[in-house]
């Protein structure tokens, strides 16, 4: 077996901010960093999440460093850009959860845009994904292994697919992830 991914780690400017996101939005489960990062001469500010096996490390930029870190400075939303992809057990849940909290299609508030690909079998990926941005503008996927949703209520959440695209893959989604 080859490796494993361990861990993937982004800068960020305002840690509460962030962990507003990750912790808040995402449903991310903080754990404890190393003592020597929390406190001590070689300490600096962060947080680490884990994810199943792996982790997600945030340090908070040093503005005093000699190579700044790397941001997506004004950028948009950007499915092909580097980002991180969460698998999450839900996909209808994730949606819902992202809805309620102001997310939409289109949205003209960058960090409340949200791009929602379904992905059916034979169609692009597969697994149904959905792409946010964080604080930071680091982009970040959601993605599910079905599209447990019901067509009709894919529609509703007007995510910017035609509804005749949804009534084509209706009965094949209905088929992969019954209700
Ligand atoms: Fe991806």
């Amino acid at each position: 077996m080859g490796p494993e991914l361990h861990h993937v780690s982004l800068p960020v400017e305002n840690l509460a901010r962030s962990r507003e996101f990750y912790a808040g939005v995402l449903g991310l489960i903080e754990v404890p960093r190393p003592g020597p990062f929390e406190a001590g001469p070689k300490s600096f500010p962060g947080a680490w999440y884990q994810l199943g096996s792996g982790q997600l490390h945030l340090i908070v930029s040093d503005p005093g460093r000699a190579s700044p870190p790397t941001y997506r400075t004004n950028k948009k939303l950007d499915a092909r850009d580097v980002h991180v992809a969460l698998r999450v057990r839900s996909f209808a849940k994730a949606l819902e959860v992202l809805t309620t909290k102001g997310y939409r299609v289109g949205h003209p508030d960058d960090f409340k845009d949200m791009r929602v690909s379904p992905n059916l079998p034979h169609q692009g990926a597969g697994f149904p994904q959905i792409y946010i941005l964080d604080p930071d503008r680091h982009t970040v996927e959601i993605n599910a292994e079905t599209l447990d949703i019901a067509p009709e209520r894919l529609a509703a959440l007007d995510i910017g697919i035609p509804r005749e695209e949804i009534a084509r893959f209706s009965h094949e989604a209905t088929r992969i992830a019954p209700p």
